[in-house]
């Protein structure tokens, strides 16, 4: 009987035993690796942002790698072609990176540092879409070529779509061109199941226009709540409107768009209070002296770990913990009317109407990101607020899950 127990081999790995797989099988999980890893990503701006991910730590990488340079991303959306392209003038790739790097879990980063570290990114973008063109160069290796059908490989079920390949293209890039080294990376939009479909849906034609959506959605709206530090890193806007109009930015600076700077008449709630205290010291009514400051639109504030923990009573000590230990920064704007909002992104953005990129909410963050969609603020009273406050919270090393989904629900809870 215990022959039937019996291999030829007593021990063996069975990460490694899986290789020795039929072929079809192999396949098969593959394929079902990168589904999962796709939907992981759920936020319309998560390829731009997956994009930009990579090429601010690309250039942050040959800067701490100790060239001097200025680091630079170039960002171009051309409407009429239905694509977004980002070039660095970051790192590059070796050879060996550079065959592996679009497979599922492969990642080259160690530094803990870096903005992305899962390996996931690349992946999406190759295989979240149907056309990725790709471009590298520096002292060691460069390449230019594509990545065509990822997607529609990914949702074939009929076993008809041949599995993608990189493929060598002889195309100039002029964009590319000017760098002296670094990447390049355009997806082309359009295909069934692909988010967004279309870049004319935002009616954002112009580079000032797109800035309100990247500096609010992508790792372009650098955010520093900790000392207001800006990134090193400047950037190039350029749009193809769908008549072929060009119109560039240059020398954007990566910040995140701030309600109190777009908002005229905004004020901060610190220099309320002070007006107060000292009208208070000086024995005068604290009424009037914040007179001044009666026409205003909204009031914000920053807070530091210490003034999270004072100002929310109600924490658990878990949460304290958290608090500190994730270095919980917050920022909060608060508008007197919605129309407030309103105003900004149908008058002054001119973006599609009704679409409040601007709004009441709560937006996670993390290293320096924005990450996922607003969250609607739970609150039981005065419901009305919950539009009226739009709340950054940042925390620093907490590891959002898998892709761009979120955050896991203890920290959700937590904001
Ligand atoms: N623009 C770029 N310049 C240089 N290297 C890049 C660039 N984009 C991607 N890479 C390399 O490809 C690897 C895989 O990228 P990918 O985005 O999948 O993973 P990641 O950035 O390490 O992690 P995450 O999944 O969190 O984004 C990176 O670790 C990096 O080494
Ligand atoms: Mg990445």
């Amino acid at each position: 009987m215990n022959d039937l127990f019996e291999t030829q081999q007593q021990v063996w790995d069975p990460l490694e035993a899986v290789n020795g797989s039929d072929q079809e099988i192999l396949t098969a999980a593959k394929k079902r690796e990168i589904k999962n890893i796709l939907k992981s990503y759920v936020g319309t701006y998560d390829p731009m942002s997956e994009l930009i991910q990579n090429a601010m730590d690309a250039v942050e990488r040959r800067q701490t790698a100790g060239a001097t340079f200025s680091p630079k991303l170039i960002i171009k959306i051309d409407l009429c072609e239905n694509s977004f392209q980002v070039v660095d003038n970051g790192v590059g790739f070796t050879r060996d990176q550079f065959r592996a790097f679009i497979a599922p879990n492969i990642s080259f980063k160690r530094e803990a540092t870096t903005r992305g570290n899962k390996g996931v990114g690349a992946t999406y973008i190759g295989y979240g879409f149907n056309h990725l063109e790709i471009r590298t160069r520096n002292s060691e290796f460069k390449f230019q070529g594509q990545f065509r059908n990822g997607r529609e490989w990914v949702e074939d079920t009929s076993g008809t779509i041949h599995r993608p390949q990189v493929e060598v293209t002889t195309s100039h890039d002029v964009i590319f061109d000017q760098i002296d080294q670094g990447s390049s990376f355009k997806i082309r939009f359009g295909g069934k199941n692909t988010r967004p479909l279309n870049l004319n849906w935002y009616q954002a034609t112009t580079p000032e226009q797109w800035l309100y959506l990247l500096l609010l959605k992508t790792p372009l709206g650098y955010l520093n709540l900790e000392n207001g530090v800006v990134s090193a890193v400047a950037f190039d806007l350029i749009v193809v409107d769908a008549t072929g109009n060009e119109l560039s930015s240059r020398d954007c600076a990566a910040k995140y768009k701030y309600p109190h700077e777009e908002i005229k008449a905004s004020q901060r709630l610190s220099d309320v209070k002070t007006a107060q205290f000292q009208a208070v010291e000086r024995g005068k009514d604290p009424s009037a002296a914040i007179d001044k400051f009666r026409n205003s639109n909204g009031i914000y504030e920053f807070y530091k770990p210490k003034d999270v923990l004072s100002f929310v009573r109600t924490l658990s000590a878990e949460e304290a913990e958290s608090v500190e230990s994730y270095n919980v920064h917050a920022y909060g704007y608060f508008v007197y009317s919605t129309s407030v909002w309103d105003h900004l992104n149908d008058t002054k953005a001119e973006l599609r109407k009704g679409y409040r990129v601007l709004r009441g909410g709560l937006q996670m963050a993390n290293n320096s990101m924005a990450q996922g969609d607003l969250i609607t603020i739970p609150l039981s009273k005065n419901i009305g607020h919950q539009n009226q406050t739009h709340v950054v919270v940042h925390f620093s090393g907490a590891e959002p899950d898998l892709g761009r989904k979120g955050f896991q629900p203890e920290l959700r809870t937590l904001s």
